[in-house]
């Protein structure tokens, strides 16, 4: 069993338990957000014991110099003394300029208090050791930074986020390379499963506006046609080739019922030559990245947001 020492403490860690969710049972206020490795809200500095290559994945090479490591993905192997960085907390504050909630989900507009490219993440943070990542859903034109987030009932963030009355948030972490940066003229296809629409949504909208030259190929997908997000949006739009996929047809809206996987098929045998963007639940971005990269594309040209359960 490792020993952690932390604000010159010494805590026993469980087996199998990782470092920060060790720290968290003991009451103590590590920030923290994800819990996947994704964010890096959670990093912390090991003054002493040996680091876990894992715990360092995704981190810069001067974050590693440094020692630091991520204390969700940290199963220690030794004993080891850590601490927050000098930074930890570090965080802009955001007005919020709108936000709404509608057919179980809240669209929140705040203030643009940091540039990034449409289709990155950030984290959001209910206090101080409270965070959660989502993707931005707005283009570089627009004025303001903007997020679809499901609201679930009984979730800690998004339910305070939905009903309390709060006039700023704070935000950090930017982070994410599922993003539009140059235009270019190869043919690109979007594929989001429900809210994974959101970031497409901004990227797609970036391209737009910075002149795309080749095809613009949208895959929507949901399970049931009447939670097919962004559908009224994404059909007015010109010059995009949009194609919708659900599971049951139960609206409506006149969407045949048809798996995504066969829908894309279509396309595959030109996958070599097209820039591919993926945002969805993490089983369905990990399955169609294969099957893309089994079709020829290079993983290089395949662009993807694996979303965490909302909570
Ligand atoms: S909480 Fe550890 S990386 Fe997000």
């Amino acid at each position: 069993m490792s020993e952690i020492q932390y604000q010159g403490i010494r805590y026993q860690l469980p087996p199998g338990s990782d470092l920060l969710s060790a720290l968290l049972e003991q009451d103590l206020r590590i920030p923290n957000s994800c819990r996947q490795g994704l964010c890096h809200a959670c990093k912390m500095i090991a003054d002493e014991g040996a680091i876990p290559s894992e715990a360092q994945s995704g981190l810069t090479d001067a974050e590693c110099i440094q020692n630091q490591f991520l204390s969700c993905q940290c199963y220690p192997i030794s004993d080891m003394s850590v601490r927050l960085p000098d930074d930890a907390g570090k965080r802009l504050t955001a007005k919020i300029l709108s936000k709404t909630l509608a057919n179980g989900l809240i669209s929140l507009k705040i203030e643009k208090v940091i540039d990034y490219l449409p289709g990155q993440f950030l984290t959001l943070w209910k206090d101080d050791i409270n965070g959660r990542c989502y993707s931005i859903a707005s283009c570089s034109d627009d004025a303001f930074l903007e997020f679809h987030i499901k609201h679930v009932s009984d979730g800690e963030f998004s339910d305070w986020l939905a009903h309390d009355e709060i006039a700023t948030i704070d935000v950090s972490n930017l982070a994410g390379d599922c993003c539009y940066q140059t235009a270019s003229d190869r043919d690109m296809v979007l594929i989001g499963l429900g809210t994974g629409m959101a970031p497409l949504w901004g990227i797609l909208r970036e391209a737009l506006m910075k002149g795309h030259k080749g095809r613009i190929i949208v895959y929507n997908a949901a399970r049931e046609s009447k939670n097919l997000y962004l559908y009224d949006q994404l059909k007015d739009i010109s010059g995009i080739e949009c194609n919708f996929s659900v599971r049951e047809h139960n609206s409506e809206r006149q969407v045949d019922v048809i798996d995504i996987d066969e829908m894309i098929d279509a396309i595959l045998e030109q996958a070599a030559e097209m820039d591919f963007y993926i945002c969805g639940s993490e089983n369905m971005v990990k399955r169609l990245r294969r099957k893309i990269f089994m079709a020829g594309a290079m993983l290089s040209n395949i662009h993807s947001d694996a979303f965490i359960a909302a909570i």
